[in-house]
Protein backbone atom coordinates (compact mmCIF):
# COMPACT_ATOMS: atom_id res chain seq x y z
CA UNK A 1 0.00 0.00 0.00
CA UNK A 2 2.75 3.10 0.23
CA UNK A 3 1.89 5.40 2.49
CA UNK A 4 -1.11 7.92 0.96
CA UNK A 5 0.33 11.38 0.41
CA UNK A 6 -2.15 12.80 3.60
CA UNK A 7 -5.26 12.43 5.67
CA UNK A 8 -8.67 14.11 5.53
CA UNK A 9 -7.95 15.55 8.13
CA UNK A 10 -5.09 17.67 7.38
CA UNK A 11 -1.21 17.91 8.23
CA UNK A 12 1.63 20.04 9.87
CA UNK A 13 2.72 22.15 8.36
CA UNK A 14 6.32 20.68 8.62
CA UNK A 15 8.16 18.11 10.57
CA UNK A 16 8.82 20.82 13.25
CA UNK A 17 5.35 21.21 13.78
CA UNK A 18 4.70 17.74 13.98
CA UNK A 19 7.89 17.56 16.86
CA UNK A 20 6.35 20.36 19.08
CA UNK A 21 2.83 18.75 18.94
CA UNK A 22 3.61 15.50 20.03
CA UNK A 23 6.11 17.06 22.83
CA UNK A 24 2.97 19.12 23.44
CA UNK A 25 0.71 15.59 23.89
CA UNK A 26 3.54 14.13 25.71
CA UNK A 27 4.35 16.73 28.24
CA UNK A 28 1.55 17.78 30.56
CA UNK A 29 0.31 16.71 34.27
CA UNK A 30 2.11 13.36 33.64
CA UNK A 31 5.20 15.65 34.29
CA UNK A 32 4.32 18.10 36.18
CA UNK A 33 1.94 16.78 38.59
CA UNK A 34 2.16 12.64 38.30
CA UNK A 35 5.71 12.23 38.16
CA UNK A 36 6.35 13.89 41.47
CA UNK A 37 3.67 12.54 43.34
CA UNK A 38 3.65 8.97 41.95
CA UNK A 39 7.82 8.99 42.62
CA UNK A 40 6.80 10.01 46.03
CA UNK A 41 4.54 7.62 46.55
CA UNK A 42 6.95 4.88 45.71
CA UNK A 43 9.79 5.86 47.22
CA UNK A 44 12.01 7.67 44.83
CA UNK A 45 15.26 6.81 42.85
CA UNK A 46 14.67 3.16 42.42
CA UNK A 47 11.25 4.27 41.05
CA UNK A 48 12.64 6.73 39.08
CA UNK A 49 15.34 4.28 37.05
CA UNK A 50 12.60 1.83 36.25
CA UNK A 51 10.59 4.25 34.64
CA UNK A 52 13.82 5.64 32.82
CA UNK A 53 14.82 2.23 31.93
CA UNK A 54 11.43 1.84 30.52
CA UNK A 55 11.22 5.25 28.43
CA UNK A 56 14.60 3.69 27.21
CA UNK A 57 13.48 -0.05 26.21
CA UNK A 58 10.11 0.36 25.85
CA UNK A 59 8.46 4.29 25.16
CA UNK A 60 11.19 4.82 22.70
CA UNK A 61 10.48 1.71 20.03
CA UNK A 62 6.78 1.91 20.80
CA UNK A 63 6.56 5.83 19.72
CA UNK A 64 8.25 4.82 16.32
CA UNK A 65 6.11 2.41 15.99
CA UNK A 66 3.11 4.34 16.67
CA UNK A 67 4.10 6.94 14.35
CA UNK A 68 5.17 4.71 11.48
CA UNK A 69 1.33 3.03 11.61
CA UNK A 70 -0.25 6.39 12.03
CA UNK A 71 1.65 7.72 8.69
CA UNK A 72 0.83 4.77 6.91
CA UNK A 73 -2.13 4.76 8.02
CA UNK A 74 -3.07 8.12 7.31
CA UNK A 75 -6.39 7.67 9.05
CA UNK A 76 -7.59 7.41 12.74
CA UNK A 77 -6.36 4.66 14.80
CA UNK A 78 -9.19 2.29 14.12
CA UNK A 79 -9.55 2.64 10.65
CA UNK A 80 -5.38 2.79 10.04
CA UNK A 81 -5.06 -0.54 12.13
CA UNK A 82 -8.14 -1.61 10.16
CA UNK A 83 -5.98 -1.10 6.99
CA UNK A 84 -2.78 -1.91 7.47
CA UNK A 85 -4.10 -5.22 9.08
CA UNK A 86 -5.68 -5.84 5.77
CA UNK A 87 -2.78 -4.60 3.77
CA UNK A 88 -0.98 -7.72 5.98
CA UNK A 89 -3.46 -9.92 4.71
CA UNK A 90 -4.65 -10.24 8.64
CA UNK A 91 -8.40 -10.06 10.19
CA UNK A 92 -9.99 -6.38 10.54
CA UNK A 93 -10.63 -7.13 13.97
CA UNK A 94 -7.00 -5.30 14.97
CA UNK A 95 -9.41 -2.28 14.20
CA UNK A 96 -10.31 -2.76 18.01
CA UNK A 97 -7.02 -2.13 18.82
CA UNK A 98 -7.51 1.46 17.68
CA UNK A 99 -10.69 1.37 19.49
CA UNK A 100 -9.42 0.64 22.82
CA UNK A 101 -7.35 3.14 22.41
CA UNK A 102 -10.09 5.88 21.87
CA UNK A 103 -11.79 4.40 24.75
CA UNK A 104 -8.60 5.04 26.86
CA UNK A 105 -8.30 8.66 25.53
CA UNK A 106 -11.36 8.90 26.64
CA UNK A 107 -11.32 7.89 29.97
CA UNK A 108 -8.22 9.33 30.50
CA UNK A 109 -9.09 12.91 29.71
CA UNK A 110 -12.46 12.29 31.69
CA UNK A 111 -10.61 12.41 35.13
CA UNK A 112 -6.93 14.81 33.48
CA UNK A 113 -9.44 17.67 32.77
CA UNK A 114 -11.10 17.61 36.43
CA UNK A 115 -7.16 17.77 37.51
CA UNK A 116 -6.09 20.49 34.98
CA UNK A 117 -9.28 22.38 36.00
CA UNK A 118 -7.18 22.61 39.32
CA UNK A 119 -4.41 24.39 37.80
CA UNK A 120 -6.61 26.28 36.16
CA UNK A 121 -8.24 27.36 39.75
CA UNK A 122 -4.85 27.93 41.47
CA UNK A 123 -3.61 30.09 38.74
CA UNK A 124 -6.14 32.24 40.15
CA UNK A 125 -6.05 31.52 43.87
CA UNK A 126 -2.18 32.56 43.60
CA UNK A 127 -2.67 35.74 40.98
CA UNK A 128 -5.01 36.85 44.44
CA UNK A 129 -2.26 36.20 46.69
CA UNK A 130 -4.09 33.41 48.95
CA UNK A 131 -0.86 32.37 49.68
CA UNK A 132 0.94 35.17 50.98
CA UNK A 133 2.82 33.55 53.79
CA UNK A 134 0.96 30.69 54.49
CA UNK A 135 1.97 27.80 56.86
CA UNK A 136 2.33 24.40 55.35
CA UNK A 137 -1.33 23.51 57.58
CA UNK A 138 -2.94 26.66 55.56
CA UNK A 139 -1.86 25.36 52.37
CA UNK A 140 -3.53 22.05 52.71
CA UNK A 141 -6.55 23.17 53.98
CA UNK A 142 -7.16 25.14 51.65
CA UNK A 143 -6.46 22.41 49.49
CA UNK A 144 -8.91 20.53 51.27
CA UNK A 145 -11.93 23.06 51.29
CA UNK A 146 -11.04 23.29 47.76
CA UNK A 147 -11.25 19.49 46.38
CA UNK A 148 -14.41 19.05 48.83
CA UNK A 149 -16.66 21.45 46.56
CA UNK A 150 -18.46 19.62 44.18
CA UNK A 151 -19.61 22.94 42.53
CA UNK A 152 -16.40 24.24 42.47
CA UNK A 153 -14.67 21.72 40.73
CA UNK A 154 -17.27 21.61 38.16
CA UNK A 155 -17.18 24.53 36.94
CA UNK A 156 -13.15 24.12 36.59
CA UNK A 157 -13.25 21.17 34.79
CA UNK A 158 -16.26 22.63 32.49
CA UNK A 159 -13.91 25.31 31.37
CA UNK A 160 -11.01 23.21 30.73
CA UNK A 161 -13.14 21.22 28.97
CA UNK A 162 -14.55 24.18 26.73
CA UNK A 163 -10.85 25.67 26.01
CA UNK A 164 -9.80 21.87 24.87
CA UNK A 165 -12.83 20.96 22.46
CA UNK A 166 -12.20 24.69 20.60
CA UNK A 167 -9.03 24.14 19.78
CA UNK A 168 -9.82 20.29 18.56
CA UNK A 169 -12.92 21.68 16.44
CA UNK A 170 -10.52 24.17 14.68
CA UNK A 171 -8.60 21.13 13.31
CA UNK A 172 -4.84 20.36 12.48
CA UNK A 173 -3.15 23.40 11.50
CA UNK A 174 -5.62 25.68 12.84
CA UNK A 175 -6.06 24.53 15.99
CA UNK A 176 -3.34 22.57 17.58
CA UNK A 177 -0.77 23.24 15.88
CA UNK A 178 -1.11 27.03 16.38
CA UNK A 179 -1.55 26.20 20.04
CA UNK A 180 1.43 24.26 21.05
CA UNK A 181 3.99 26.66 19.19
CA UNK A 182 3.51 29.09 21.72
CA UNK A 183 3.20 26.82 24.67
CA UNK A 184 5.82 24.78 24.76
CA UNK A 185 9.04 27.14 24.50
CA UNK A 186 7.44 29.18 27.69
CA UNK A 187 6.63 25.99 29.56
CA UNK A 188 10.65 25.45 30.06
CA UNK A 189 11.88 29.32 30.46
CA UNK A 190 9.40 28.40 33.44
CA UNK A 191 10.97 25.30 34.68
CA UNK A 192 14.26 26.54 34.25
CA UNK A 193 13.46 29.69 36.49
CA UNK A 194 11.73 27.37 38.97
CA UNK A 195 14.71 25.07 38.99
CA UNK A 196 16.64 27.80 40.19
CA UNK A 197 14.44 29.05 43.09
CA UNK A 198 14.28 25.39 44.18
CA UNK A 199 18.51 25.18 44.09
CA UNK A 200 18.37 28.62 46.42
CA UNK A 201 15.87 27.70 48.83
CA UNK A 202 14.80 24.33 48.92
CA UNK A 203 16.80 21.39 50.33
CA UNK A 204 18.25 20.61 46.76
CA UNK A 205 20.20 18.00 48.20
CA UNK A 206 17.97 16.25 49.85
CA UNK A 207 15.89 16.56 46.93
CA UNK A 208 18.61 15.24 44.28
CA UNK A 209 19.00 12.28 46.55
CA UNK A 210 15.34 11.20 46.83
CA UNK A 211 15.24 11.48 43.24
CA UNK A 212 18.19 9.89 42.04
CA UNK A 213 19.73 7.99 44.73
CA UNK A 214 17.92 4.38 43.96
CA UNK A 215 17.21 2.31 47.16
CA UNK A 216 15.53 -1.20 46.06
CA UNK A 217 14.23 -1.80 49.05
CA UNK A 218 11.70 0.32 49.00
CA UNK A 219 10.41 -0.99 45.50
CA UNK A 220 6.92 -2.93 44.98
CA UNK A 221 6.03 -5.42 42.57
CA UNK A 222 2.81 -2.80 42.34
CA UNK A 223 5.60 0.07 42.24
CA UNK A 224 6.97 -1.23 39.02
CA UNK A 225 3.54 -1.78 37.08
CA UNK A 226 3.17 2.19 38.17
CA UNK A 227 6.86 2.88 36.62
CA UNK A 228 6.06 0.91 33.49
CA UNK A 229 2.49 2.04 33.13
CA UNK A 230 3.59 6.02 33.46
CA UNK A 231 6.37 5.53 31.06
CA UNK A 232 3.37 4.88 28.46
CA UNK A 233 1.40 7.66 29.97
CA UNK A 234 3.87 10.17 30.23
CA UNK A 235 4.89 9.71 26.34
CA UNK A 236 1.15 9.67 25.28
CA UNK A 237 2.07 5.36 23.89
CA UNK A 238 -0.75 2.74 23.98
CA UNK A 239 -3.71 5.23 22.90
CA UNK A 240 -3.44 5.91 19.37
CA UNK A 241 -2.57 9.47 20.21
CA UNK A 242 0.68 9.53 18.45
CA UNK A 243 -0.49 7.35 16.00
CA UNK A 244 -3.23 9.88 15.11
CA UNK A 245 -0.63 12.62 15.23
CA UNK A 246 1.58 10.74 13.19
CA UNK A 247 -1.65 10.10 10.65
CA UNK A 248 -1.12 13.94 10.07
CA UNK A 249 3.05 13.84 9.25
CA UNK A 250 4.42 14.27 6.12
CA UNK A 251 6.26 12.32 4.36
CA UNK A 252 10.31 12.36 4.71
CA UNK A 253 10.65 13.18 8.26
CA UNK A 254 12.64 10.59 10.22
CA UNK A 255 10.73 8.79 12.70
CA UNK A 256 13.85 7.56 14.94
CA UNK A 257 14.90 11.00 15.02
CA UNK A 258 11.90 12.59 15.92
CA UNK A 259 10.78 9.99 18.52
CA UNK A 260 14.26 9.89 20.57
CA UNK A 261 13.66 13.89 20.83
CA UNK A 262 10.31 14.22 21.69
CA UNK A 263 11.14 11.23 24.73
CA UNK A 264 14.30 13.19 26.02
CA UNK A 265 12.39 16.64 26.05
CA UNK A 266 9.42 14.34 28.02
CA UNK A 267 12.42 13.13 30.53
CA UNK A 268 13.95 16.26 30.82
CA UNK A 269 10.42 18.37 31.74
CA UNK A 270 9.56 15.53 34.46
CA UNK A 271 12.93 15.52 35.89
CA UNK A 272 12.78 19.26 36.37
CA UNK A 273 9.86 19.16 38.05
CA UNK A 274 11.15 16.53 40.32
CA UNK A 275 13.57 19.13 41.10
CA UNK A 276 12.02 22.12 41.92
CA UNK A 277 9.21 20.02 44.00
CA UNK A 278 11.15 17.60 46.39
CA UNK A 279 13.71 20.30 47.54
CA UNK A 280 10.44 22.54 48.51
CA UNK A 281 8.94 19.08 50.16
CA UNK A 282 11.94 18.28 52.23
CA UNK A 283 12.32 22.32 53.39
CA UNK A 284 9.34 22.47 54.54
CA UNK A 285 8.76 18.85 56.38
CA UNK A 286 6.28 17.91 54.28
CA UNK A 287 5.48 14.45 53.00
CA UNK A 288 6.27 13.31 49.51
CA UNK A 289 4.11 10.49 49.39
CA UNK A 290 1.03 12.88 50.10
CA UNK A 291 -0.57 11.96 46.43
CA UNK A 292 -2.46 13.77 44.13
CA UNK A 293 -2.35 16.83 45.87
CA UNK A 294 1.24 17.07 45.97
CA UNK A 295 1.79 19.85 43.64
CA UNK A 296 -1.41 21.84 44.99
CA UNK A 297 0.25 21.51 48.36
CA UNK A 298 3.78 22.18 48.09
CA UNK A 299 4.16 24.86 45.43
CA UNK A 300 1.51 27.30 46.73
CA UNK A 301 4.02 27.29 50.05
CA UNK A 302 6.88 28.01 48.00
CA UNK A 303 5.70 31.21 46.29
CA UNK A 304 3.76 32.18 49.22
CA UNK A 305 7.28 32.90 51.03
CA UNK A 306 9.70 33.69 47.52
CA UNK A 307 9.89 37.35 46.52
CA UNK A 308 7.59 37.58 43.40
CA UNK A 309 5.76 34.67 44.20
CA UNK A 310 2.11 35.62 43.39
CA UNK A 311 4.17 36.53 40.20
CA UNK A 312 5.96 33.30 39.66
CA UNK A 313 3.24 30.91 41.14
CA UNK A 314 0.76 32.79 38.96
CA UNK A 315 3.04 31.80 36.22
CA UNK A 316 3.44 28.37 37.13
CA UNK A 317 -0.08 27.38 37.22
CA UNK A 318 -0.64 28.78 33.82
CA UNK A 319 2.36 26.72 32.24
CA UNK A 320 0.65 23.61 34.05
CA UNK A 321 -2.59 24.56 32.64
CA UNK A 322 -0.80 25.29 29.34
CA UNK A 323 0.88 21.98 29.15
CA UNK A 324 -2.39 20.19 30.10
CA UNK A 325 -3.74 21.75 27.39
CA UNK A 326 -1.55 20.73 24.66
CA UNK A 327 -1.91 17.03 25.95
CA UNK A 328 -5.70 16.99 25.89
CA UNK A 329 -6.42 17.62 22.55
CA UNK A 330 -4.50 15.03 21.88
CA UNK A 331 -6.64 12.36 24.23
CA UNK A 332 -9.63 12.95 22.12
CA UNK A 333 -8.21 13.50 18.18
CA UNK A 334 -8.19 10.04 18.14
CA UNK A 335 -12.21 9.40 18.97
CA UNK A 336 -13.19 12.81 17.11
CA UNK A 337 -10.88 11.62 13.79
CA UNK A 338 -12.82 8.45 14.14
CA UNK A 339 -16.27 9.97 14.19
CA UNK A 340 -15.54 12.11 11.56
CA UNK A 341 -14.37 9.31 9.47
CA UNK A 342 -17.33 6.88 10.51
CA UNK A 343 -20.28 9.06 11.00
CA UNK A 344 -19.57 11.73 7.71
CA UNK A 345 -20.33 14.39 10.44
CA UNK A 346 -18.69 17.63 10.79
CA UNK A 347 -15.10 18.32 13.00
CA UNK A 348 -17.20 20.27 14.76
CA UNK A 349 -19.67 18.40 15.96
CA UNK A 350 -17.53 15.58 16.68
CA UNK A 351 -16.08 17.87 18.98
CA UNK A 352 -19.18 18.68 20.54
CA UNK A 353 -20.00 15.37 21.11
CA UNK A 354 -17.01 13.91 22.55
CA UNK A 355 -16.78 16.70 24.41
CA UNK A 356 -20.05 16.50 26.11
CA UNK A 357 -19.49 12.52 26.76
CA UNK A 358 -15.99 13.18 28.28
CA UNK A 359 -17.70 16.10 30.66
CA UNK A 360 -20.32 13.63 32.13
CA UNK A 361 -17.50 11.21 32.53
CA UNK A 362 -15.77 13.42 34.75
CA UNK A 363 -18.31 13.63 37.05
CA UNK A 364 -17.18 10.69 38.94
CA UNK A 365 -13.69 11.82 39.36
CA UNK A 366 -15.29 15.37 40.56
CA UNK A 367 -17.51 13.54 43.84
CA UNK A 368 -14.29 10.77 44.11
CA UNK A 369 -12.97 13.86 46.45
CA UNK A 370 -16.28 14.63 47.78
CA UNK A 371 -19.30 13.26 48.30
CA UNK A 372 -18.48 9.83 46.98
CA UNK A 373 -14.52 10.40 48.56
CA UNK A 374 -15.72 6.78 50.83
CA UNK A 375 -17.14 5.02 47.87
CA UNK A 376 -14.40 2.09 47.29
CA UNK A 377 -16.15 0.21 45.32
CA UNK A 378 -13.00 -2.50 44.71
CA UNK A 379 -12.39 -3.21 48.60
CA UNK A 380 -12.76 -6.80 48.20
CA UNK A 381 -9.54 -7.07 46.85
CA UNK A 382 -6.35 -6.68 48.84
CA UNK A 383 -5.12 -5.29 45.23
CA UNK A 384 -7.79 -1.85 45.45
CA UNK A 385 -8.53 -1.40 48.87
CA UNK A 386 -9.20 1.96 49.33
CA UNK A 387 -9.28 3.22 45.72
CA UNK A 388 -12.15 5.56 44.94
CA UNK A 389 -13.60 5.52 41.39
CA UNK A 390 -10.84 8.18 40.33
CA UNK A 391 -7.83 5.62 41.69
CA UNK A 392 -9.46 3.41 39.91
CA UNK A 393 -9.87 4.88 36.86
CA UNK A 394 -6.34 6.04 36.49
CA UNK A 395 -5.28 2.72 37.34
CA UNK A 396 -7.27 0.65 34.64
CA UNK A 397 -6.13 3.48 32.25
CA UNK A 398 -2.40 4.07 32.84
CA UNK A 399 -1.19 1.03 33.97
CA UNK A 400 -3.58 -1.44 32.44
CA UNK A 401 -5.21 -0.29 29.22
CA UNK A 402 -1.76 1.74 28.15
CA UNK A 403 0.26 -1.09 28.44
CA UNK A 404 -1.98 -3.52 27.04
CA UNK A 405 -2.07 -1.19 24.11
CA UNK A 406 1.70 -1.00 23.65
CA UNK A 407 1.97 -4.99 23.67
CA UNK A 408 -0.70 -4.97 20.85
CA UNK A 409 1.30 -2.39 19.01
CA UNK A 410 4.33 -4.25 19.63
CA UNK A 411 2.58 -7.41 17.99
CA UNK A 412 1.46 -5.64 15.53
CA UNK A 413 4.44 -3.72 13.76
CA UNK A 414 7.09 -6.63 14.32
CA UNK A 415 4.81 -10.05 13.89
CA UNK A 416 1.70 -9.21 12.08
CA UNK A 417 3.38 -6.42 9.50
CA UNK A 418 5.66 -7.56 6.98
CA UNK A 419 9.39 -7.07 7.24
CA UNK A 420 8.78 -4.58 4.24
CA UNK A 421 5.87 -2.86 5.41
CA UNK A 422 7.73 -1.67 9.07
CA UNK A 423 11.15 -0.60 7.19
CA UNK A 424 9.42 1.14 4.20
CA UNK A 425 6.96 2.78 7.15
CA UNK A 426 9.61 4.20 9.39
CA UNK A 427 12.33 5.12 6.30
CA UNK A 428 14.89 3.11 7.52
CA UNK A 429 17.61 0.91 5.89
CA UNK A 430 18.50 -2.88 6.46
CA UNK A 431 21.29 -2.19 9.19
CA UNK A 432 21.83 -1.73 12.69
CA UNK A 433 19.02 0.83 13.75
CA UNK A 434 16.11 -0.76 12.03
CA UNK A 435 17.23 -3.90 13.86
CA UNK A 436 17.67 -2.79 16.83
CA UNK A 437 14.32 -1.16 16.65
CA UNK A 438 12.72 -4.65 15.28
CA UNK A 439 14.06 -6.69 18.24
CA UNK A 440 13.36 -4.31 20.70
CA UNK A 441 9.45 -4.13 19.44
CA UNK A 442 9.38 -7.93 19.08
CA UNK A 443 10.80 -9.06 22.06
CA UNK A 444 11.48 -6.81 24.27
CA UNK A 445 8.29 -4.69 24.82
CA UNK A 446 6.29 -8.04 24.86
CA UNK A 447 8.02 -10.33 27.33
CA UNK A 448 8.42 -6.73 29.85
CA UNK A 449 4.93 -5.86 29.61
CA UNK A 450 3.89 -9.86 30.54
CA UNK A 451 6.61 -10.07 33.50
CA UNK A 452 5.57 -7.20 34.80
CA UNK A 453 1.81 -8.06 34.30
CA UNK A 454 2.12 -11.44 36.09
CA UNK A 455 4.26 -10.06 38.83
CA UNK A 456 2.22 -7.53 39.46
CA UNK A 457 -0.84 -9.82 40.28
CA UNK A 458 1.36 -12.11 41.77
CA UNK A 459 1.35 -15.35 39.64
CA UNK A 460 5.32 -15.07 39.21
N1 LIG B 1 1.32 12.45 28.12
C1 LIG B 1 0.36 13.22 28.84
C2 LIG B 1 0.96 13.68 30.14
O1 LIG B 1 2.07 13.24 30.49
O2 LIG B 1 0.34 14.46 30.83
C3 LIG B 1 -0.92 12.49 29.09
C4 LIG B 1 -1.44 11.74 27.91
C5 LIG B 1 -1.75 12.44 26.73
C6 LIG B 1 -1.56 10.37 27.96
C7 LIG B 1 -2.16 11.74 25.63
C8 LIG B 1 -1.97 9.67 26.87
C9 LIG B 1 -2.25 10.36 25.72
F1 LIG B 1 -2.64 9.71 24.67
Amino acid sequence: MGSKPVSIHGQWSSRWAFTLAATGSAVGLGNIWKFPYITGENGGGAFVLVYLVCIALIGIPIMMAEVMLGRRGRQSPVNTMKALALEAGQSPYWKWLGGLGMVAGFLILSYYSVIAGWALAYVFRTAFGVFTLATPKGVDSIFAHFIAAPEGLLFWHTLFMVMTMIVVARGVQGGLEKLVKFLMPGLFIMLVVLVGYAMNSGDFIQGLHFLFYPDFSKITRNGVLIAMGHAFFTLSLGMGAIMVYGSYLPNHASIARTSVIIALADTLVALMAGMVIFPIVFANNLQPGSGPGLIFQTLPLAFGHMPGGAFFGTLFFILVTFAAWSSSISLIEPAVAWLVENRGVSRIHASVTMGILCWLFGFLTIFSFNLLANFTPLDMFEHFKGKTLFDLLDYLTSDIMLPLGGFLIAIFSAWIMKREASRDGLEMEEGLAYMSWRFLVRYITPIAVMIVFLRAIEVI
